[in-house]
């Protein structure tokens, strides 16, 4: 059966539901941006807080936004194989890995310049778990599913562990934003250290906003699982693994 044929037709709410998710997803990572770049003073690559700021847009852009969205793939009756639909979930999760990388150093040569002891709070704790285990799981999905000679069995064997894997570190990574943002403002709006701003709990402007960063995130959270586990939802020829040659299904 070709991609084609295989089109699935699917009711009007799950449109509906993925086009809230994609504005969701475009607002959490303006809410980020703003945040950093308006109240926090823009961005730099010198070890200061400017540095630092890279750190919660690219984490909430990769380990949110972009992690979300290439689970949603394979929901998305698009008119494309298997495989394509698996190297674009593979290739929007390395970009996603990558750029969490860049996300973590910030956070760290900000740590190291400024003699701040580094993976000392919950958050750090979370999230350090959270890119650990994304990219061991990148790595096996790789192995599993994408390369021609894992065997059929193993496929079969894995696949359900993949998929409750990639949800908990989804989770993983909801929790670690929101966390990160919670420590963000509790370090910043203190009101101590001759910092200008009012304290945390007078609610001023930039917590209004970020706070309602950390609820966009959380609704865009549980927007992608209602998709994700509405087994209405999924594609029956996704559903079953082939041990055909690689570029076999690439049609
Ligand atoms: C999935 C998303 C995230 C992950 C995986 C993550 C991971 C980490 C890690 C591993 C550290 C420790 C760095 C070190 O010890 O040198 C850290 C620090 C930090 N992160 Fe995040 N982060 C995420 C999102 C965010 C967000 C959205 C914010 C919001 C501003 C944030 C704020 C902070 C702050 C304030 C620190 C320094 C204080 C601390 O170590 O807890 N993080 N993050």
């Amino acid at each position: 059966m070709t991609a084609t044929e295989n089109k699935m037709l699917l009711p009007v709410s799950f449109y509906a539901l993925y086009i809230l998710s994609m504005c969701l997803g475009f607002l959490c990572v303006v809410f980020v941006c703003l945040w950093s770049g308006t109240w926090r003073g823009g961005f730099a690559w010198d070890g200061s807080f400017l540095q630092f700021n890279w750190h919660p847009v690219l984490m909430v852009t990769s380990l949110v936004v972009l992690y979300g969205n290439a689970v949603l793939l394979y929901r998305v009756p698009f008119t494309w194989s298997r495989w394509w639909c698996k190297v674009a979930h593979a290739g929007l999760l390395l970009v996603a890995i990558m750029l969490s990388l860049v996300g973590l150093s910030a956070a760290f040569d900000f740590h190291s310049a400024n003699n701040i002891p580094h993976l000392y709070s919950l958050h750090s704790w979370t999230g350090i778990s959270t890119v650990t285990l994304f990219i061991f799981q990148w790595c096996v999905g790789l192995g599993a599913f994408l390369l021609p000679w894992s065997p059929m069995t193993f496929r079969a064997f894995l696949k359900p562990i993949h998929a409750w894997m990639g949800m908990a570190i989804f989770v993983l990574s909801l929790i670690s934003s929101l966390s990160g943002i919670n420590q963000k403002l509790l370090l910043t709006l203190n009101g101590r250290n001759g910092s200008n701003t009012e304290p945390y709990t007078a609610l001023p402007t930039e917590a209004v906003f970020a706070n309602s960063l950390g609820v966009l995130v959380l609704i865009f959270g549980f927007v992608v699982l209602k998709i994700i586990l509405n087994q209405e939802w999924k594609n029956p020829e996704f559903e079953q693994e082939s041990n055909r040659p690689l570029l076999a299904d690439a049609r």
